[in-house]
């Protein structure tokens, strides 16, 4: 079975060709990051434009690298939701208008699921149930799936999502956009103990994240020690690494704390780590500290920012399953995924 599929939620025009769920013959991803750079954050209006002047290039390459035609496809696999609308609307116009030309199947994705089976790619043999930490600039969510395409929520953000508040402190401290590889790279300089952040307790037991309180913790260090943000193109001082890595340790403390709780309750046989800041090294080797190598599946780096390979392996088993051509589907800005 070969599968488009196409991702636009956010500030990424992604295509990608996958046969039988996993062979990825194309990845084709055109990042925003220098348009949005200057503004220090996505700036909806200017994403949506950018998915429109990128989408025809995008799928045209996505066939082009894997060496197929249009009529090859046996359907295209398109994210509906959450994400931006303007943005999701670009992808999902362009899939619709490509299935009802080709006269393919066309299924709806939910971009969380995506995120979850970027680590199916290249992990084929993951068992069920899995718990999955779903960890991105718009999304921290603790997600259990018993089965293949039934999900629970186990535990979600009550405020900002982790790569927000990594993308939020670096903006404060002059760091650049997007924040959080910058960090992780600025941390391995720092010395994690040198500021104090106190992990916040959520008080009805459930396993919710909460961030927002250490940026503003941030903002006070930042104010009391004196930190200047960084020139642009200056060095980035010796302050500013150690309070990224401070910062970096307590975001990492609270993801691996709540996801060892729901492991405790759960005792999935897989634990998976998905979503932008599963990119991050500090988390990375946490998870597999604790819990241990062969029940850890990370993506690989280029599956795990947002890409359309996940949208085509989480596609593919719809398409396998409930072959449609949805032509009234519409996008949804806080698509639920259970
Ligand atoms: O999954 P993604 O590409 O987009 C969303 O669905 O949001 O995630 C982007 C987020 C950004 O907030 C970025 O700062 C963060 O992932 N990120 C990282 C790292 N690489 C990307 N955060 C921490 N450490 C990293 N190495
Ligand atoms: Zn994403």
């Amino acid at each position: 079975m070969l599968v488009l599929g196409i991702e636009s939620s956010c500030d990424e025009t992604a295509a990608a060709l996958m046969e039988d769920g996993h062979t990825v013959l194309s990845n084709v991803v055109a990042s925003q990051i220098r348009t949005h750079r200057a503004f220090g954050g996505v700036v909806p209006e200017l994403a949506s434009r950018e998915h429109l002047r990128n989408i025809g290039f995008v799928v045209r390459k996505a066939f082009a690298d894997a060496a197929r035609n249009y009529s090859d496809i046996d359907g295209i696999a398109v994210t509906q939701g959450p994400g931006l609308i303007g943005s999701l609307l670009v992808g999902l116009s362009f899939a619709k208008a490509m299935a009802f030309a080709l006269r393919k199947p066309l299924v709806p994705v939910n971009h969380i699921e995506g995120h979850i089976y970027s680590a199916f790619i290249e992990h084929s043999r993951i068992q069920y149930p899995i718990l999955a930490l779903v960890v991105s600039g718009g999304h921290t969510s603790l997600i259990y799936s018993p089965r293949a395409d039934e999900y629970e929520s186990v535990g979600r953000t009550r405020d900002d999502a982790a790569g927000e508040a990594f993308d939020k402190l670096a903006k404060f401290v002059g760091l650049g956009y997007p924040g959080g590889p910058i960090i992780d790279r600025m941390a391995a300089r720092g010395d994690a103990r040198a500021f104090h952040f106190s992990i916040p307790k959520i008080s009805d037991g459930s396993l919710d994240f909460s961030f927002s309180g250490f940026k503003t913790a941030a903002l006070r260090q930042i104010q009391q020690s004196g930190i200047k943000p960084r020139r642009r193109g200056g060095k980035v001082s010796r302050q500013i690494c150690d309070l990224v890595a401070s910062y970096q340790r307590a975001i990492v403390d609270t993801l691996v704390a709540q996801t060892q709780k729901a492991a405790d309750r759960l005792q999935p046989p897989s634990i998976l780590l998905v979503g932008g800041v599963a990119c991050n090294s500090l988390l990375r080797g946490r998870f597999t500290e604790t819990f241990g190598p062969e029940r850890v599946y990370y993506p690989n780096p280029v599956f795990t920012t947002d890409n359309a390979a996940m949208i085509a392996a989480a596609g593919t088993t719809k398409l396998v399953s409930a072959p449609t051509l949805l032509m009234d589907l519409n996008a949804f800005a806080d698509l639920p995924l259970c």
